[in-house]
């Protein structure tokens, strides 16, 4: 049985529900760093908004076998106008059918979207950002309790150009009454050539880079008085720029 990616864009579709139920849970344990059904209706019924030059559009691909979702990606095209990067919101395979290589064909279909999006707003596509365990900032429990080996999933961003940027990131709480999470780390893919390489992100740079997140998937109020959004903010200002390791 051939696998279909499907985008949705329909917030009453069983595919999100399925995608929840089936992907989701299993791939992201912790239910803190998890959407919920709302939420990921919600991101489907707003999908495209502008503000200023801003302009933000959100996509969710499944991946379907036999009438049931088995994978799935979710990301961010964030442009401030002329240029734009992706943001990695899920990405997940079942157990089971991991390995065969649903996973690169989701990040395929991810990268591809996002050139599509800024081919159609022409603008300049930099960079993705991802957010990824990390198993140095992990407790012992929150690695054993993980979906995957944390080094592992590391290694396999690594493997495919990601590269780690050195910041305490922090993802603020994605319901008021969650907490934020502090075991995640931001890795950058370059999709331009002068990123290739890259040693180190300036701090403007990388301000840029939290601000996208924080706006699109994160807050719970308004970004300047969010606690987490406020301290990253100030660790910005005391480094010119973050190593990319
Ligand atoms: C990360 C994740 C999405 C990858 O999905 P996947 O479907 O297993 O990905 P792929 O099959 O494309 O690649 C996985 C490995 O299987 C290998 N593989 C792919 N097809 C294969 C095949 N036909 N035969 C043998 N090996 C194969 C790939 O080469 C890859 O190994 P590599 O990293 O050494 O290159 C999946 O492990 C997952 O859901 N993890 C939990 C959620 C998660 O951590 N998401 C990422 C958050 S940042």
């Amino acid at each position: 049985m051939p696998i279909d990616y499907v985008e949705v864009l329909d917030p009453d579709s069983e595919l999100i529900a399925d995608f929840h139920d089936n992907v989701l849970v299993e791939a992201f344990p912790d239910k803190y760093v998890r959407e919920d059904i709302p939420i990921l209706r919600k991101n489907v019924i707003v999908r495209n908004w502008t503000d200023g030059n801003e302009i933000c559009r959100y996509h969710l691909f499944t991946a379907c076998k036999d009438g049931g979702v088995i994978g799935g990606v979710s990301f961010y095209f964030f442009s401030f106008g002329s240029y734009a990067m992706g943001m990695g919101s899920y990405i997940g395979v079942k157990k089971e059918h991991r390995k065969g290589g649903i996973g690169r064909k989701l990040i395929d279909i991810r990268d591809q979207t996002l050139f599509a999006d800024a081919r159609e707003f022409d603008c300049y596509l930099k960079e993705l950002v991802i957010q990824v365990n990390d198993p140095s900032l992990m407790k012992i429990e929150e690695i054993k309790n993980d979906s995957m080996d944390p080094w592992k999933r590391e290694m396999f961003w690594r493997r495919r150009g990601y590269r780690k940027i050195a910041f305490n990131f922090v993802q603020p709480a994605i319901k008021p009454e969650y907490p934020p999470i502090e075991y995640l780390s931001l890795h950058i893919y370059p999709y331009v050539y002068e990123l290739k390489d890259m040693k180190r992100i300036s701090r403007d740079e990388l301000r840029d880079i939290i601000y996208c997140f924080v706006k699109c998937t994160g807050t719970v109020g308004p970004m300047d008085t969010d606690p987490s959004y406020l301290r990253m903010k100030s660790e910005l200002s005391e480094q010119e720029y973050f190593a990319v390791i």
